[in-house]
């Protein structure tokens, strides 16, 4: 670790020993501790990455600089020094070791896409769907908004590895941050510190993720828990440059540039340009009772069901049946020399929504954030535990609130946010699979999509070809959710990606469509929806653990062994298709969930109409047949389409 001073004594490399300036742990009332006990200086021969942070040093003028090596020593510091300055709460050791609860400004707690650009040097590169900014134009407002950014904070070099250390698959990153909260969280999301610099060598392939919470503090001023800039947010992608600047904000996907930024939206970019995937996808892998093994790769959009499905437990009458996780928000998929096509996750733990996740729907999720957890605005209990809607039937008599205040359960407001998240790594996974950081990957044999739709959309179909799969995916809807603020309350969000693609969705789809010949048996792929409701509002299907009934009708289709019929919208099962073993589950409410009514559909075929109206002459031809083809389906079909009928 190299920690230095960022103004030096004229013409000497700044350090601690011989900075002028007196240390930002005095001035903001931080104690000092990594200054004392922590220093030992490390540098990087690496030219790139120094004139980077030189760069950055003189533009943002932080205080400090600290060289992240990502040891658990380091971690455990800079938590120390966070509870000392109000920003985390130690949980109560013995319910919880390990385990920290942070809460956030009320105002930054969700993605912005409002204030997320692409900013590639032609507008049509970006597409419809994204917020284009000239690219020179940008970074002209961004020095300027830089300028100074860091002052009286220390500024974090945090290099990590998106994927296995040192993996043909991996890439490698470098964080610039003044917040110790991304940095922490890093080390449980990445594979961040020293070995990344070992393996990142000289060369000058890593991206630049510039972050800052733009927050500087003047001389005398204390800080505040939580720094962030309520009025001015920008979270940038520089696809040409490969480069990531984000300002303004400290939540995740804002903040923790190696997830949605770089491993979803720059990565999008280099995929296309080599032939590979970035996708917003959950990895699971299904083993059957006869040792069959299955891996499987599910796109649903934020908040709506991933980490769920990717720490599924096969449920009654699926004994025998084992749920392994490899991924449960991004996978990262390549098509091999010899024709298949294998995934890995770019990740190295979890950013998961906490309401909802309880021992009934979660329990992986629930062991996984047994110890060494982030909590970030869920709700503190009197014994130093948390809480969130939906952990326990009842809530606690008493609580302290996401944003600190005293919480009863008749105060009619949520003691968690909707959005509050928790940080555990994968390590602390139950249902890890083995191969899950094997850098090779694992074999993808179907993707399914999903959105949250309660009207219109069956429980599970399957595309009648490839093209007609990604169609489906490139269509999808889904009802709003708290994941990123000032959403529409539904809207179309093709293979989840829609806040995601680094470049204009039609380019992305043809991609799509060209992996097809890329792959000796390309994945079969298939619709899922686990939120249809009945006319009471009331969800008709019990989802978590009971998915694993369609997911298994979806690997026997992947073994050809499993029947299914022609539906408008794709291949179905019958309910006597399904293993409905310990679930009381009737044929009625079968149809229920599975039936197409003519009406709806159309209306939701003129609106993906719409969504390809918006993309112009750039649609891929293949996706225009496809929309005429489940007209002339839906058109044909009766009133109302049922599979038992
Ligand atoms: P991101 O991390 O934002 O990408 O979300 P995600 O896709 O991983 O969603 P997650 O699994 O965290 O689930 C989000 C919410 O949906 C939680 O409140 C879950 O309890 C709920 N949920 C997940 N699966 C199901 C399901 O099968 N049925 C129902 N009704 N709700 C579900
Ligand atoms: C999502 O919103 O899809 C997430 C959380 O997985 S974030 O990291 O904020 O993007
Ligand atoms: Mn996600």
């Amino acid at each position: 670790m190299r920690k230095t001073c960022a103004q030096g004594s004229a013409g000497q490399p700044a350090t601690v020993e011989n900075c002028d300036r007196p240390n930002s742990g005095l001035r903001t009332g931080l104690k000092p501790k990594m200054l004392k006990t922590n220093v030992h200086i490390q540098n990087t021969s690496n030219t790139r990455l120094n004139s980077l942070v030189d760069e950055m040093v003189a533009l943002c003028q932080p205080d400090q600089v600290h060289w992240c090596d990502g040891s658990k020593e380091e971690y455990d510091l800079l938590c120390e020094e966070m509870v000392h300055a109000g920003t985390f709460i130690k949980l109560n050791e013995k319910k919880r070791p390990g385990s920290y609860l942070c809460r956030s400004h009320p105002g930054d707690v969700a993605r912005v896409e409002h204030r997320t650009f692409i900013c590639s040097k032609s507008k049509e590169d970006a597409g419809p769907t994204n917020n284009w900014s000239d690219p020179v134009e940008m970074k002209e407002t961004l020095q300027q908004i830089f300028k100074g950014c860091m002052r009286g904070r220390t500024m974090y070099i945090v290099p990590f590895s998106m994927g296995p250390l040192g993996s043909d698959i991996a890439h490698i990153g470098v964080q610039i941050t003044d917040s110790a909260y991304a940095a922490v969280n890093m080390r449980i999301m990445t594979r961040m510190g020293s070995q990344v610099l070992d393996i990142l060598g000289d060369s000058s392939d890593f991206v630049p993720c510039i972050h800052s919470v733009g927050a500087p503090l003047e001389p005398g001023q204390k800080d505040v828990a939580w720094p962030c800039n309520p009025d001015k947010k920008y979270i940038v992608q520089f696809p040409e440059d490969r480069e990531i600047w984000s300002y303004g904000s400290g939540y995740g996907g804002n903040a923790l540039l190696g997830k949605k930024c770089f491993a979803l939206r720059i990565a999008s970019v280099m995929a296309r340009e080599e032939g590979w995937l970035a996708e917003h996808m959950l990895l699971l892998g299904l083993e059957s009772p006869q040792g069959e093994k299955t891996y499987i790769g599910a796109a649903f959009p934020s908040a709506c069901g991933k980490t769920n499905l990717a720490m599924i437990i096969p449920p009654e009458g699926f004994e025998g049946w084992k749920a392994w996780t490899v991924g449960d928000d991004i996978a990262w998929i390549k098509p091999t020399a010899d024709g298949q096509l294998r995934a890995i996750n770019p990740e190295f733990g979890y950013f998961g929504v906490a309401p909802g996740t309880s021992d009934k729907t979660n329990p992986n999720a629930m062991k996984l954030v047994k110890s060494n957890t982030i909590f970030t605005n869920v709700a503190l209990t009197d014994d130093g535990d948390i809480w969130w809607e939906g952990m326990t039937d009842e809530a606690p008599a008493h609580l302290i609130d996401w944003q600190g205040n005293e919480w009863t359960p008749d105060c009619n407001r949520p003691a968690a946010h909707p959005n509050a998240r928790f940080t555990a790594p994968a390590s602390s996974c139950p249902t890890l699979d083995p191969a899950w950081d094997d850098p090779k990957g694992v074999p993808i044999s179907a993707f399914i999509f999903g959105g949250r739709m309660s009207h219109t959309f069956p429980l599970v179909f399957q595309s009648y070809s490839w093209n007609h799969g990604v169609y489906l995916a490139a269509t999808m809807g889904s009802e709003a959710t708290a994941a990123a603020e000032n959403q529409a309350a539904v809207r179309r969000d093709p293979m989840a990606m829609l806040p995601f693609c680094g470049y204009n969705m039609a380019d992305y789809w043809g991609h799509w469509l060209s992996i097809e010949n890329k792959v000796k048996e390309p994945p079969l792929i298939f619709r899922v929806n686990w939120f249809r409701k009945d006319k009471n509002g009331k969800f008709i299907w019990p989802g978590f653990g009971q998915n694993i009934r369609p997911l298994a009708w979806i690997i026997e289709r992947i073994r050809g062994r499993a029947n299914a019929i022609e539906s408008p919208f794709g291949y179905m099962p019958k309910y006597s298709d399904l293993n409905w073993s310990g679930l009381g589950f009737h044929a009625e409410e079968f149809s229920e969930l599975m039936k197409v009514d003519r009406e709806s559909a159309l209306r939701e075929i003129d609106d993906q109409k719409n969504l390809f109206d918006g993309f112009g002459s750039r649609v891929p031809l293949a996706l225009l047949d496809q929309q005429k083809n489940v007209r002339d389906r839906v058109e044909k079909a009766s009133g109302i389409w049922d599979p038992e009928a």
